[in-house]
């Protein structure tokens, strides 16, 4: 059996790392089988480290706050993905601004908490939840230089109603759930 290698970065819950690793890790599909090979983070207390180890997948600590600059991280970054040989890259919740020395070299998606292109950046599911728009959602995308500006790959939508903050934050997060181990088997083209 054909073996698709993935890696997942992460920087705290892990709350998609884990749904991931579930969905995925060492799961078969047609004729592959997917294998996280491993687990990135950049922060030495992210929840998501234990999250990983209980599903038997190990967590690569890269503390940003050990490198010189953004410049230095990314290089050392590049370099760990490339020797886990891996198809694909895939960040959940990886807190950290990417440079072209990592867009440039590694292939990678991430799952955003809107509706791209609205509320690209930072306190997404904040701006998502405070705006007049009556739809809200979430969206995989391919990452570029530019921050969530990659091409949309998967996105779900869902009315907001009335919902409260509570209600909304975890209705974005079931949505993540629902749709980002899809996004990764089209990529992989599985
Ligand atoms: C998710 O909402 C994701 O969209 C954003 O960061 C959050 C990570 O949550 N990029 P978790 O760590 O997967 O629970």
């Amino acid at each position: 059996m054909l073996i698709k290698k993935i890696v997942i970065l992460f920087s705290g819950e892990g709350s998609n790392l884990e749904n991931l690793l579930k969905k995925l890790h060492k799961k078969s599909f047609k004729s592959f089988q997917v294998e996280v090979v491993s687990a990135i983070t950049n922060n030495p207390d992210a929840k998501g480290i234990q999250k990983a180890k209980n599903l038997g997948v190990d967590t690569i600590i890269l503390n940003h706050k050990t490198f010189k600059s953004r410049e230095e991280f990314d290089t050392k970054l590049v370099e760990t993905i490339k020797n886990l040989e891996v198809n694909l890259t895939v960040l959940a919740g990886f807190m950290r601004i990417l440079t072209p020395i990592f867009t440039n070299e590694i292939k990678a998606i991430n799952i955003h908490p809107s509706l791209l292109p609205l509320f690209k950046g930072a306190n997404a599911l904040e701006r998502s939840f405070d705006s007049d728009m009556k739809v809200a959602g979430v969206s995989v995308h391919d990452v570029v230089s530019e921050i969530d500006a990659g091409e949309i790959i998967m996105q779900r939508c869902f009315d907001k109603k009335e919902m409260d903050f509570d209600n909304f934050k975890s209705k974005i997060h079931e949505c993540e759930h629902e749709i980002y181990y899809k996004a990764v088997l089209k990529v992989l083209k599985i």
